[in-house]
Order: structure tokens, then C-alpha cells, then sequence
């Protein structure tokens, strides 16, 4: 794989290293993290990390630190569907740990694990700020809330089934 941005993108991660003042290109560490996340993968793998000091002028180490400290930036490959499930007390009171063996269970694959077919990766999170619909889990841009067993069987069929369409 070719890493580098195209010229869409490319424009845009120079958009956004504009907002900032010269010299301080590194405060566009975080969205262009983001945005090489989704282009290259779902993860970052150290030749994007280097990429993207490259662009930004830094230090690799610079960006390796920021990744690896953000649950949100995957340091290994990860399936289409990421299954961030939230563990956190509020999360946890209400139902996590018995959602997370669920899914564990249902798709036959531990924490941090992906399926055989590429399709879904458990990963436990910490707080994702919507406590008050515990349990609960983030689903690429979306949140999937007052989860219980059959919501997840629903979902996980409803994923399976775009899939074959
Ligand atoms: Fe789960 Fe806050 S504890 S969202």
C-alpha cells in the first residue's frame, strides 16, 4: 500500500494545518491522525505515523506518543465493524461486563480480537460521555445505547446482512 494522501485529502490536512500559527503545526496532530486512520486501514501502522511527522515536520516519536495514548487511534488492524464497548463504572453498573462476554461468546473472539472473517473487533473502552444510556458502545460515528443481548444479536445481524448486499 502506497502511503499517501490523495489531493482531496491532502488539501484538506493542509486546511487544517492552517488554522494554526506558524511553528505550531503540531495542534493539527489529532484530526490529521483521524483522517489517516479512516484513509489507510482503520489503524495506523508506523510508516502512516511517519507520514504524517513528515507532513507536520515533527519528530515520528512525537506522533507515536499522541497514537498510542488516544483509545481512539488503533495501533493494530482492526475489522470493518469496531465494537468499542464501554466498561466504565456507570457501564459496568448497568450491564458492560455481561454485554462484552456476550459479544465475546456470540463472535467467538477475546478482547482486542478480530473476527476469522475481517468483519468485527471487540474492543472495551473507557467513558465515551454517554453514561446515561449505559451500557452502551460506539459503532464507527454512531452510538448503539441501553444495550441488552438482543440488541446486539439485532445489530450484529443487521451488519452481517449489509455485508451480503
Ligand atoms: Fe459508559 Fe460513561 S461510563 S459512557
Amino acid at each position: 500500500m502506497t502511503i499517501k494522501f490523495s489531493e482531496q485529502q491532502l488539501n484538506k490536512v493542509n486546511e487544517i494545518i492552517a488554522r494554526y500559527p506558524e511553528g505550531k503545526q503540531k495542534s493539527a496532530l489529532i484530526p490529521i491522525l483521524h483522517i489517516a486512520q479512516d484513509e489507510f486501514g482503520g489503524w495506523l501502522d508506523a510508516p502512516v505515523m511517519d507520514y504524517v511527522a513528515e507532513i507536520l515536520h515533527i519528530l515520528p516519536i512525537e506522533v507515536y506518543e499522541v497514537a498510542t495514548f488516544y483509545s481512539m487511534f488503533n495501533m493494530k488492524p482492526v475489522g470493518k465493524h469496531l465494537l468499542e464497548v464501554c466498561r466504565t463504572g456507570p457501564c459496568m453498573l448497568n450491564g458492560s461486563d455481561e454485554i462484552i462476554d456476550y459479544i465475546k461468546e456470540k463472535l467467538g473472539i477475546s478482547e482486542g480480537e478480530t473476527t476469522p472473517d475481517g468483519m468485527f473487533t471487540l474492543k472495551p473502552a473507557e467513558c465515551l460521555g454517554a453514561c446515561g444510556y449505559a451500557p452502551m458502545m460506539q459503532l464507527g460515528k454512531f452510538f448503539r445505547e441501553h444495550l441488552t443481548k438482543e440488541k446486539v444479536d439485532k445489530l450484529i445481524d443487521e451488519l452481517r446482512a449489509q455485508e451480503k448486499n
